[in-house]
């Protein structure tokens, strides 16, 4: 039997967890089941808690589900620990999100300088995670979640013994948008990604293992009602065809603030001015879908919680820990150590790719060079990512500084210092270490 842990168990996502854990009562013997928050989210954990009783209950199984704020019972003898947390909460995301805006550079949960907050609160307490999860539960398998993940899973496999797996929404997301624009069934769906956390680049796609990426970046020519919204809903964008003919390759919908800067700026700015900031906007979603969960009727999944970005982000993670747990040698897209699967990047460097899964872990499918036209981009998201990471776990401000001057949204010295000033201040007191 499975004791699994969820750290952030009062996720507004987690009532997927629990339904994709449901749906695999017959072969995924989970038994006990801890929800891990803290005391800002109490209220929201013990909703959950009872919420999830309820699904338990209903699909009549046989699962021990309690919440709590001791972290270090609920990791001890744990199978899997899922990390979904989000240090500060949304009061802190909105800080991320407005301050880099401000001096004209994009402000995003995981991208440039918000992102980049978002990691230096995150890993301090990852950190602490792994060191219990090394003591008390060495055995156990982490799948990251919390954001930015593929800089979260670094700072773990770089300087931990944990053995963890990065994981996003977004390529399982793709695949199935793939699917519904070429009308075939998911299952017969496979796409190969190559590159980092919110900056994969989709090299191969396949039906019944027929190559049809080419085929597929045509369909962005003009595409008709009934296909567009599902290539719209892949890239978030619809490019135009020189840039998809250049790239040869298709794009997560993180690539626009890299490749459509000005207009993402532009966009960024016009919904701030009339809407606030996307963290404003998810308060009150959550608000809403809180107040269903609180009701002693609801018993599964509400159709609300589509509103937010992380859909199939639970298939993705009990799929993975299904094909974990029964050796299934499946093919999943997460985050990993490199280790020579893209040979121009760094040896030690955390990558998002494709991996066959079993008992043992993740092996990697070769993918070899990446094409000059990226290899760039990649490599100095990278270099911010890794100077990120060292920036914490040094606790060193000169560090902090040469990583937001990495990433490739700053260019220039005094806007870096004053963002990354600024962001230290209002972090107060989980950036203090800086
Ligand atoms: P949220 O604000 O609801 O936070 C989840 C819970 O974490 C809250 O109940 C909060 O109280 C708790 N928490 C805060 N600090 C904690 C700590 N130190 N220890 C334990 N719990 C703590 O966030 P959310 O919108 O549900 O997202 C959760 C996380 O998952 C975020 O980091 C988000 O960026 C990430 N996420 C990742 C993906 C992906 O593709 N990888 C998709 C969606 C969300
Ligand atoms: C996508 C990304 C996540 C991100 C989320 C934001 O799912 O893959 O990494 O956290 O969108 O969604 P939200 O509803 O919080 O804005
Ligand atoms: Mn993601």
């Amino acid at each position: 039997p499975l004791k699994i842990a969820v750290i952030g168990g009062g996720s507004s996502y987690t009532p997927e967890l629990i339904e994709g854990i449901l749906v695999r009562q017959d072969h995924l013997p989970v038994r006990e089941l801890v929800l891990v928050d803290v005391p800002m989210g109490a209220e929201k954990v013990s909703i959950i808690e009872s919420l999830a009783r309820r699904m338990a209950a209903k699909a009549g199984a046989d699962i021990h589900i309690h919440a709590t704020m001791d972290r270090p019972s609920a990791i001890r003898g744990a199978d899997f620990v899922i990390t979904q947390f989000r240090v500060g909460g949304l009061d802190a995301r909105a800080k991320d999100e407005s301050i880099p805006l401000k001096y004209d550079i994009i402000g995003q949960e995981t991208t440039g300088p918000g992102g980049y907050a978002k990691a230096l609160r995150t890993i301090p307490v990852i950190l602490d995670i792994c060191r219990e999860i090394e003591e008390l539960a060495p055995d156990a398998w982490l799948i990251n979640f919390t954001n930015p993940s593929g800089i979260v899973t670094e700072a773990i496999l770089n300087h931990t013994r944990v053995k963890a797996l990065g994981l996003c929404n977004v390529p399982i997301g793709a695949k199935k948008d793939i699917a519904k624009a070429l009308k075939v069934d998911f299952s017969r769906v496979q796409a190969s990604f190559m590159g980092l956390n919110h900056m994969g680049y989709i090299y191969s796609a396949t039906v019944d293992g027929v190559e049809v990426l080419p085929q597929l970046i045509e369909m962005f020519d003009d595409p008709p009602a009934g296909v567009r919204e599902h290539l719209e809903s892949m890239t978030d964008i619809i490019w135009p065809m020189p840039f998809l003919r250049s790239l040869g390759m298709l794009t997560s919908p993180y690539h626009r603030y890299y490749y459509r800067n000005r207009m993402m700026l532009e966009e960024e700015k016009a919904h701030m001015a009339e809407k606030g900031s996307r963290a404003m906007q998810v308060k009150a979603i959550e608000k809403e879908l809180f107040e269903k969960y609180k009701s002693p009727h609801l018993c599964e999944k509400p159709k609300e919680l589509e509103q937010r970005g992380g859909a199939y982000y639970s298939e993705a993670a009990i799929s993975l820990i299904d094909a974990i747990y029964g050796d299934k040698g499946e093919i999943h897209t997460v985050n990993l150590q490199n280790r020579g699967t893209i040979s121009n990047l760094p040896y030690n460097a955390v990558i998002e790719a494709n991996a066959i899964i079993g008992a043992g872990g993740a092996t990697p499918l070769v993918i070899g060079e990446m094409p000059t036209r990226v290899a760039g981009l990649v490599n100095e998201v990278k270099a911010y990512e890794q100077l990120a990471v060292k920036a914490a776990v040094e606790q060193d401000y000169d560090i902090a500084l040469s990583a937001m001057l990495a990433n490739p949204f700053i260019n220039d010295y005094e806007v870096g210092k004053t963002i990354l000033d600024e962001l230290v201040e209002a972090h107060s007191p989980y950036l203090d270490y800086l």
